[in-house]
């Protein structure tokens, strides 16, 4: 069982961004700059937005974090997102989520000008992806292609079951798995209503999960060999943390791991390569890369 490291992964890659970060500077060209619109106070999206923050540090991108509270208001958000659609300062921005109850949350999704959405949640870019067209990919989806691809997983040709269908994780992974440029796999999608959810996983080569479900994946689901990648990250609580908490993954990683090929833990495994491709995405939009 050979354990994919994505802490280290993603470092290397942002060394990588940031020496090409270095070269378009000293060129004379402008250095990257990532918006990022946090609305209220959740301890979760206020830890993704701070590392968020500190990865453009690292990678020498310019940031800008932009605070609402809790009780904002849907236009006070769309005032802001046109603003920053105008702002030519601004390469790529994200608005992280959830949002509040009161907020449509597409409606701001659509609002966002797709050439600066960096998260790859608009439409056009969303469609693009599925047929193959150059664009944002969603960060998680687009982290775990490159794990694969580095540590040279084959996937062609190969049966991948994904668990669960979110727009941000579920749905963009198994387009691209599907895809003959991407994954070029045989691509199965089980969610809570699946009947036949641990029989697909048996028969899988790779397995990438995200649900949601702590330990949801034991060892009597999962074949000799396979790959297993775990998107879960669902703070439990723990009082042997200073925190009080844990985040945990969907994998019950203690009886699964012995049984694989390949393995994400959690933390340190798919977690800080979705911040290391946003990364990427906003490299991308600063050079300009997929639209004028
Ligand atoms: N909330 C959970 N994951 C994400 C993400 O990748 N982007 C944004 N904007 N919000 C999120």
């Amino acid at each position: 069982m050979q354990l994919i490291d994505g802490k280290a992964t993603a470092a290397q890659i942002k060394a990588e961004i940031a020496e090409e970060v270095r070269q378009i500077v000293a060129g004379g060209g402008k250095r990257p700059h990532l918006a990022a619109i946090l609305v209220g106070h959740d301890g979760g999206s206020e830890t993704y937005v701070k590392n968020k923050v500190i990865a453009c540090e690292a990678c020498g991108f310019k940031s800008s974090l932009i605070r609402f509270e809790e009780d904002v208001t849907e236009d006070e958000l769309l005032a802001k997102v046109k603003e920053l659609n105008d702002d030519d300062d601004v390469d790529g921005y994200i608005v992280q989520l959830p949002l509040p109850k009161h907020i449509d949350e597409q409606k701001i999704i659509m609002a966002i000008d797709y050439r600066k959405d960096v998260d790859g949640f608009h439409p056009v870019n969303v469609g693009r992806m599925a047929i193959g067209l150059p664009c944002f990919i969603s960060a998680t989806p687009l982290g775990i292609l490159t794990l694969l691809r580095r540590y040279g997983i084959e996937t062609s040709g190969r049966k991948c079951v994904i668990l669960g269908r979110s727009n941000i994780v579920g749905k963009p992974m198994a387009q691209l798995m599907m895809q003959k440029q991407y994954g070029d796999s045989t691509v199965t999608v089980c969610h809570s209503h699946s009947k036949t959810l641990k029989e697909e996983c048996r028969e899988a080569d790779i397995i990438i999960a995200a649900i949601g479900r702590p330990d949801f994946v034991t060892a009597d689901m999962v074949k000799e060999g396979a790959v297993v990648i775990d998107v879960g990250t669902t703070r439990v609580t723990d009082a042997t943390r200073k925190s009080g908490f844990r985040l945990n993954g969907d994998v019950k990683f203690d009886e699964v791991a012995p049984k694989c090929s390949f393995i994400t833990p959690v933390p340190g495994g798919v977690g800080p390569m979705t911040i290391c491709s946003l990364m990427k995405n906003t490299l991308a939009a600063g050079k300009k890369e997929y639209y004028k």
